[in-house]
């Protein structure tokens, strides 16, 4: 096959972006705007470097970052985005409720739901961002995950974990938490994760990026 002209994989790329679903985020969240004043920070951005170093050696292992809201998961977790979708690699962005409410909708029309599931699970990478948050109203309640969401979002996970097909996963629900919810779900990601690439950050509300300010 010829090699492909400048123009093209330029075109190719802007595609890629386009067909992401992060938008305007791929510009703001990188890794050169990452901050990282605090050990956690550090631990999560090297994390996050050797990660990458190991996809690009051929690794398809997934990344998963679980901590408290304005922790920096969207942000880390978009970066590692778009170095991906830099190296060619197809990224396909998507917020936990849309897929549960996606798959939800078309649960009665099989064939609509196995498209739908379809479109969902092939991407290269599978970005699904802020697990269960919609069934958490306060960080220290108890949540009240509906079973048939958790079906909805095992079924994808499992997809993706039977056919060795790397995940970029986002939760509120840090890991402690997580196993008392649904020990099949942690358990795959764990794995997925080279038991490596998954970071919990224990809550500690001085991490709330959004809530830090300058003190005069
Ligand atoms: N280390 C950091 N350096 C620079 N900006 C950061 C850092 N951590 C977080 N931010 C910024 O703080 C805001 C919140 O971060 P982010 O959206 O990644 O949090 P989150 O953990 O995904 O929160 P939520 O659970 O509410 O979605 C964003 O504007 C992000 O760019
Ligand atoms: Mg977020």
């Amino acid at each position: 096959m010829g090699k492909k002209c400048k123009c093209t994989l330029l075109k190719e790329a802007k595609a890629r972006l386009d067909k992401s679903g992060l938008g305007d985020l791929l510009e703001t969240r990188t890794f050169e705007n990452y901050q990282v004043s605090g050990e956690y920070q550090k631990f999560i951005k090297k994390t996050a470097m050797e990660y990458l170093e190991s996809f690009l050696n051929g690794d398809n292992y997934s990344f998963s970052i679980l901590g408290q809201s304005g922790v920096g998961k969207t942000h880390i977790t978009t970066a590692i985005s778009k170095k991906l979708l830099d190296m060619g690699v197809g990224v396909k962005y998507y917020i936990a409720d849309e897929i549960i409410q996606n798959l939800q909708a078309c649960k009665f029309d099989e064939e609509n739901y196995n498209n739908e599931f379809n479109k969902i699970v092939r991407a290269d990478v599978l970005f699904i961002d802020d697990l269960f948050k919609s069934s958490l109203t306060n960080y220290y309640n108890e949540e009240g995950i509906k079973k048939e969401d958790l079906r909805e979002i095992f079924k994808v996970i499992n997809y993706r974990y039977n056919k060795k097909l790397p995940i970029l996963l986002n939760s509120e629900i840090h890991f402690e938490r997580f196993t008392n919810i649904d020990q099949a779900i942690i358990g795959r990601i764990n794995e997925m994760c080279n038991y490596k690439y998954l970071i919990s950050i224990k809550p500690d509300s001085s991490k709330n990026y959004r809530l830090s300010k300058k003190s005069v």
